[in-house]
């Protein structure tokens, strides 16, 4: 996909935090921490000189009032040098991996070496803002001098104005959350509760065999945990070794009560996490004797109305992905995609082997085809592992590349859905 006299990108380092319930372990920490020890331990353990980094892109999805320019605020926690430059980057669930190719396209055109990419969420710590009367309140009081115009500012209050205004995961043009979104599209595509459950139960059984396997392990940072720092977060705490699918028939549906099969057992809890990934151009790559774990092949965006299927983006965004690299489905030898809820990934894999999608949503002559289950998401996904949303795809960058290098397999597809209908697709290639 690159054009001539353009640079391949390698994937020379990925790290994560554990993931964590929020309001767990991480309840008194930030974002902004998260990614601090993210991004310092990535550098730390890459034995790399700071002062090679050309610059950190990073991202959250739902920003701190007080520090909005995350990337810049992880960089001087994690006492990197002051001279890099450093912007965040938002794209919903796909932040990190915008950030990857927003790194991916400066290195490509030779205007930087080497890039740290990333994100963290920390849901634990979303800003709860006053409702918009008792705001205009507290900015005339700050204006106001006397205590007369003091008093004044307050007249007609009423208690209500106090309710606070938590951010919502909805579509603001649907006024749909996720969740229903995600039931929406397993009515419509005919996702049944028991192909949800069953999707989950894997999800839950790859991700505890990857922490057992000693594949996981290596991707994960141990955080201290404030505000003590006497105990340490070391691994996920989501996975569920013991669920099975009679407890998970048991759960009720959360997103439509009466007539829903979407629960907290087949969605993507909400999570506390940070991640951060390497890149550098193949040259400085191989001058400083690195292992590469991947190239950069490809990649795609897609965006559609999200009054449609609201997480159908990577039904969308891979096939341009493959195209570019000049693949087919049959070429890639592991699949990893971004676990939203089961009945999104069931219907991004239906619509990959539907010839009406292909042809009516498409215009292509052929679907993608199927992806075999036994190379999709071969460690869990975010159903198991969670999804602290900006987070995730550089998690699932890592893991991929990681799996490449150690499998030898050639191609890699992963895929990103994303609220606003966003979607995005990559394709990793083995270094060797
Ligand atoms: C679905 C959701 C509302 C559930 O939230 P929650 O009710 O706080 O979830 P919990 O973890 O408390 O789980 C509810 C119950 O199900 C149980 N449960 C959850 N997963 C289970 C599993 N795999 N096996 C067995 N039981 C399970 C819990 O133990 C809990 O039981 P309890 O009520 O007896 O304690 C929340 O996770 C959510 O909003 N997820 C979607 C996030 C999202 O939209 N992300 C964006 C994607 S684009």
């Amino acid at each position: 996909m690159f054009p001539a006299g353009t640079r391949r990108v390698a994937v020379v380092a990925g790290l994560r935090t554990p993931f964590l319930r929020s309001g767990t372990l991480f309840e008194s920490m930030t974002a902004v921490d998260l990614g601090a020890v993210a991004v310092k331990e990535l550098v730390t353990r890459a034995d790399l000189d700071e002062k090679e980094i050309d610059g950190l892109l990073y991202g959250t999805v739902i920003p701190s009032v007080s520090r909005p320019n995350i990337a810049r605020e992880v960089l001087f926690d994690a006492n990197l040098p002051m001279s890099i430059p450093a912007s965040s980057v938002i794209m919903a669930c796909a932040t990190s991996n915008r950030a990857i190719t927003d790194a991916a396209e400066q290195i490509a055109l030779g205007l930087a070496d080497v890039i740290v990419a990333g994100g963290s969420e920390c849901l634990s710590d979303v800003p709860i803002l006053f409702s918009r009367p008792f705001a205009r309140r507290l900015v005339k009081l700050s204006k106001a001098k006397t205590a007369a115009q003091k008093a004044k500012v307050f007249a007609g209050f009423r208690p209500g104005e106090l309710a606070p205004n938590p951010p919502a995961i909805a579509e603001y043009t649907t006024g749909l959350s996720m969740g229903e979104s995600a039931e929406k599209m397993a009515k419509e595509n005919r996702i049944f509760r028991a192909a949800q459950d069953e999707y989950a139960l894997g999800s839950h059984r790859k991700a505890a065999a990857g922490w057992d396997k000693g594949v996981l392990p290596p991707e994960v940072v141990p955080v201290p945990v404030a505000p003590k720092f006497e105990e340490m977060a070391t691994t996920d705490n989501i996975i569920r070794r013991d669920t099975s699918l009679e407890q998970l028939a048991k759960l009720p549906p959360v997103f439509d009560r009466k007539f829903g099969t979407v629960t907290a057992g087949n969605s993507s809890p909400l999570t506390d996490g940070a991640s951060a990934v390497l890149l550098m151009s193949e040259e400085r790559a191989k001058a400083q004797g690195r292992k590469i774990l991947a190239f950069i092949r490809s990649w795609a965006y897609a965006a559609l109305d999200p009054s449609d299927q609201l997480l159908q983006g990577p039904a969308y965004a891979a096939p341009v992905a493959l195209d570019r690299a000049g693949l087919k489905l049959s070429d890639v030898g592991r699949v990893e995609m971004h676990e939203a809820f089961a009945a999104q990934v069931l219907s991004n894999l239906q619509a990959f082997a539907s010839e009406t999608f292909a042809r009516d949503r498409l215009g292509r002559s052929a679907p993608l085809g199927e992806v075999d289950p036994k190379i999709l998401n071969l460690y869990g996904g975010s159903i198991a592992i969670g999804h602290p949303f900006a987070a995730t795809g550089a998690r699932i960058v890592t893991t991929l590349a990681n799996e490449l290098s150690r499998s030898g397999v050639q191609f890699g597809l992963l895929t990103v859905c994303a609220a606003g209908a966003l979607g995005h697709a990559m394709v990793l290639e083995h270094a060797d």
